[in-house]
């Protein structure tokens, strides 16, 4: 078998995550290696046809770095056969309906997450993939990150024995947009719009959670809108009408309880913008997108509570650094290699659209137990 283009439609690159992960780092860093070698040793080379909704930036964007084709007419790409691939990045509450007309035009998915703005809309998305036949996939990232591959490495080699707890701490700072402009979209902080930090991040600690210690089973969660007014991109006043921190409760399968708070409104005294520590019965480890650090029982300092003499442990310097032992590539283009390798081989890719929808019931569940002040507990997702 010879090597193979393969025409993917990118929508969303005029975006943060489109251009910059999607597009420079995975798909062209991918087509400029020469391709995705295949277990037959032939090559599947992507090729991007970028979409969008303005013809100056995506004309900039293909002139920079040598891409061919650009449109505005979503619908010229979906009914042409040379492209095999619909990929979104685009604000999630504009998903849904491209996605629709994608797996209708036969084509292969791969998406942003959250998959859709509702997890209704995410399972229907996930049925009418599975029905068309189409490969599908969705944007998980985190998994991908040296860290929480490290952590992953952890888990799978047993070192925590019984797994009791963890705890995520994610979050920084956004700057209101008045005196210094704001460092995320304004759309994130409109509900109306797709916004909110549990619709962005609960997506996230799913497949984190599921993947790498089991299956979710509950989830307990207070929101807040912390800043309730703020600047948009042109210096426009705005009501913030979506949640900007998200304090969540998970109980998983097994008994492992997680905390995570996620906020928007939080300076960093962390070493990484998120970190989870995870506690066993025989170590503990602390991981972030880079770093893992651990501590086994065998070097567990007993500290003991006195609050009459300073506190002799230097508890942080305890911990030892899990070494990479490999090189980690990107983690967006990792997923991108493993999902090019599925469309054309039947790989596993367990990154669906129905994982996707898991994602989004976790939001959804997370945001009706902050509205009605209870536990709600995770019913498993099949498709009708
Ligand atoms: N995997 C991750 O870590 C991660 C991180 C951030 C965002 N995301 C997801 O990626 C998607 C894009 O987020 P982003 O931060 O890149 O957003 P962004 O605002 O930077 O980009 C949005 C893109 O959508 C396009 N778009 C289409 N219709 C639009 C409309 N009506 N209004 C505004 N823009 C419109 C824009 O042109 C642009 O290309 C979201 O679904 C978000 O949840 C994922």
């Amino acid at each position: 078998m010879g090597d193979h283009v393969l025409g993917i439609a990118m929508n969303g690159v005029t975006g943060r995550m489109g251009y910059r992960q999607h597009l420079t780092r995975s798909v062209l860093a991918i087509r400029d290696a020469g391709g995705v070698v295949l277990p037959d040793g032939s090559r599947v080379i992507p090729e991007p046809v970028l979409v969008g909704r303005s013809e100056q930036k995506l004309r900039e964007i293909a002139e920079r770095h040598g891409i061919e084709r650009w449109t505005t007419d979503l619908d010229s790409v979906l009914s042409d056969d040379s492209i095999e691939v619909y990929f979104d990045a685009q604000i999630t509450h504009a998903r849904e309906a491209a996605v629709r007309a994608a797996i209708a035009a036969g084509k292969h998915i791969y998406v942003e997450k959250p998959t859709a703005s509702t997890l209704g809309a995410a399972l229907e998305l996930a049925k009418l993939a599975r029905d068309a036949g189409v490969k599908n996939g969705v944007v998980q990232d985190k998994l991908f990150l040296p860290g929480l591959l490290k952590l992953r490495r952890l888990v799978d080699s047993g070192f925590f024995g019984r797994i009791l707890s963890i705890r995520g701490e994610f979050g920084y700072w956004v700057f209101e947009g008045d005196w210094q402009p704001g460092q995320r979209p304004s759309w994130n902080y409109r509900s109306e719009e797709g916004g909110g930090i549990v619709l962005d991040m609960f997506p996230h600690w799913h497949y984190v959670l599921e993947h790498i210690f089991g299956p979710v089973r509950s989830v307990t969660a207070h929101t807040a809108t912390h800043v309730p007014e703020r600047w948009d991109e042109k210096g426009q006043r705005y009501t913030a009408t979506a949640d900007d921190a998200a304090y969540g409760f998970f109980q998983l399968e097994g008994g492992i309880v997680a905390q995570i708070n996620s906020s928007w409104a939080v300076r960093v005294d962390r070493d990484e913008l998120v970190e989870f520590q995870v506690d066993g019965t025989h170590g503990s480890a602390v991981a972030g997108l880079l770093e893992c650090r651990v501590q086994h029982r065998s070097v567990t300092p007993k500290a003991v509570w006195n609050p009459d003499a300073a506190d002799p442990g230097r508890y942080r310097e305890q911990w030892e650094r899990v070494p990479d032992n490999e090189d980690f590539p990107n983690g967006f283009r990792a997923q991108w290699e493993l999902f090019l390798k599925h469309v054309r081989t039947d790989a596993p890719f367990p990154h669906d659209l129905l994982s996707g929808a898991r994602g989004l019931q976790l939001a959804e569940a997370g945001l009706s137990s902050a509205e009605t002040g209870r536990t709600v507990e995770l019913e498993e997702v099949v498709l009708p």
